[in-house]
C-alpha cells in the first residue's frame, strides 16, 4: 500500500517530506516487475547532457570506514539479540496490519522482512521506529522495552532507517542531509552553537568529516553540493542510506531500498549492503525482489495478512510451501 497512510512528519524534523514521488503501490503479489521507477528531475542547468538515470551506477568505494561512532549506548556482543519484536499486535480500525508478530534480530545479521503487499512489513517499522505504539505487545532493544519513546529519541538509541519513499530535504545539498543525521547525536547545546565554543566547533568539524566519509563511501562524494531534488533516482536512495548510516545506528532498517532499480543498480545494492554489515552495522531490510533478499541476507521473517508465517533461512524459506503459498496466492497444499 502507498505510504501516504503515514502521518507527515513534521516540517524541519529529521524526517524530511518526499523528495521524489515513489513507486506506486502495485497490487501484484511481487513488486518486482510492476515497480515503475520514479521520474527524475532533471539538473537546473537545461543545457547539461542528462544521463539516462536507469543506466547509471555509482561507484561505491567499500573500504572507506564508515564504522558507527560511539553513541553512548551499551555495545552488544555480536550474534545476541539486538532487537525483540515481541507479540505485536497492532490495529487499525478494524485492520489488523500486525497481529502477533514475534521475531528478533541479532547482532551483526542481515535479516530479511518479506511479505506480500499489504502484509505489515512497513508498518512493523513504524511500530518498531515509534511512529505507532503497538495495540498489544511490545518491542525490547538492549534487552529493555522501547516504551512510549518517541521517534527522535529512538534514533538516539541507534535505530535509523530508510523509508518506502524516499524522504530528503529535497532543497538542501547532499551534504547538508547527511549533516541532519550527523547532528542527531550532537551533544553541544544552543549556547555553545551561538558563540562557536570550541567544543562545537570540533563537533561541527568532526561531523563533516564523517559526513563527507560516508559521502565518499557511496559514491556521492563529488555531488556533496547537489540539491537532493537534482541528484538522479538511485543517488537520492543511495543518499538516504547514508543520512541514515550518519546517525551510528546500531540498526539499520531499510525499506525497499532497491525500489525502482534495474538489475545492475540491485547487484551494487547488494554489495553496498553487505559492506555496510562488514562495517559494523546490523541490517534489517524489507524488500520484494527474492534474487536480492536471498542472495543478501543471513535469515528471513515472513508476513502475510499481519501475521508471521515463516521464518527461515534463505535456503529455508525458498522452499517453504506457506510462503510459496502466499507469494503465488495458491492454497498451501498446492503449493506444497
Ligand atoms: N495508518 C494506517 N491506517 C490504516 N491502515 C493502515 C495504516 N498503515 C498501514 N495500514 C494497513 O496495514 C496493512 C499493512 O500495511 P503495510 O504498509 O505495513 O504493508 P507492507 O507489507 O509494507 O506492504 P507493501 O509491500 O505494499 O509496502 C495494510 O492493510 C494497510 O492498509
Ligand atoms: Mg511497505
Amino acid at each position: 500500500m502507498p505510504e501516504s497512510t503515514e502521518p507527515t512528519p513534521p516540517a524541519a524534523a529529521a524526517e524530511p517530506t518526499a523528495a521524489t514521488e515513489p513507486a506506486t503501490a502495485a497490487t501484484a503479489a511481487t513488486r518486482d516487475d510492476t515497480t515503475t521507477r520514479p521520474e527524475v528531475t532533471p539538473h537546473s542547468d537545461a543545457t547539461a547532457p542528462l544521463a539516462d538515470p536507469a543506466d547509471e551506477v555509482t561507484e561505491i568505494h567499500p573500504d572507506v570506514d564508515i564504522t558507527p561512532d560511539d553513541i553512548g549506548v551499551p555495545e552488544v556482543a555480536e550474534g545476541e539479540k539486538l532487537l525483540e519484536v515481541d507479540d505485536v499486535t497492532l490495529r487499525f480500525g478494524g485492520v489488523v496490519a500486525l497481529n502477533e508478530v514475534s521475531f528478533h534480530i541479532n547482532k551483526g545479521e542481515i535479516l530479511g522482512l518479506i511479505g506480500p503487499n499489504g502484509a505489515g512489513k512497513t508498518t512493523c517499522f513504524n511500530v518498531m521506529t515509534g511512529v505507532y505504539q503497538p495495540t498489544a505487545g511490545g518491542i525490547r532493544y538492549l534487552g529493555k522495552p522501547l516504551g512510549k519513546r518517541k521517534k527522535f529519541q529512538i534514533t538516539k538509541l541507534g535505530i535509523a532507517r530508510t523509508f518506502q519513499n524516499i524522504r530528503l530535504f529535497a532543497n538542501m545539498t547532499a551534504l547538508e542531509n547527511v549533516l541532519v543525521g550527523v547532528d542527531a547525536h550532537h551533544r553541544t547545546g544552543i549556547g555553545s552553537a551561538m558563540f562557536r565554543l570550541p567544543r562545537h566547533r570540533r563537533e561541527e568539524a568532526q561531523g563533516y568529516a564523517r559526513a563527507m566519509e560516508l559521502l565518499t563511501f557511496m559514491g556521492l562524494d563529488g555531488k556533496a553540493d547537489e540539491l537532493a531534488r537534482n541528484l538522479p533516482y538511485g543517488d537520492q536512495r543511495r543518499l538516504e542510506i547514508a543520512r541514515a548510516l550518519a546517525t551510528s545506528p546500531q540498526l539499520l532498517c531499510l525499506d525497499e531500498p532497491a525500489a525502482g532499480f534495474n538489475p545492475a543498480e540491485k547487484a551494487k545494492l547488494m554489495e553496498l549492503i553487505r559492506t555496510i554489515r562488514d562495517q559494523g552495522y546490523t541490517v534489517l531490510l524489507i524488500e520484494h525482489d527474492m534474487k536480492l533478499v536471498m542472495g543478501v541476507t543471513d535469515r528471513i521473517v515472513v508476513l502475510e495478512f499481519g501475521r508471521k508465517i515463516a521464518e527461515g533461512t534463505p535456503a529455508e524459506i525458498r522452499d517453504n510451501p506457506a510462503v510459496i503459498a502466499a507469494y503465488l496466492g495458491v492454497d498451501e497444499e498446492d503449493a506444497s
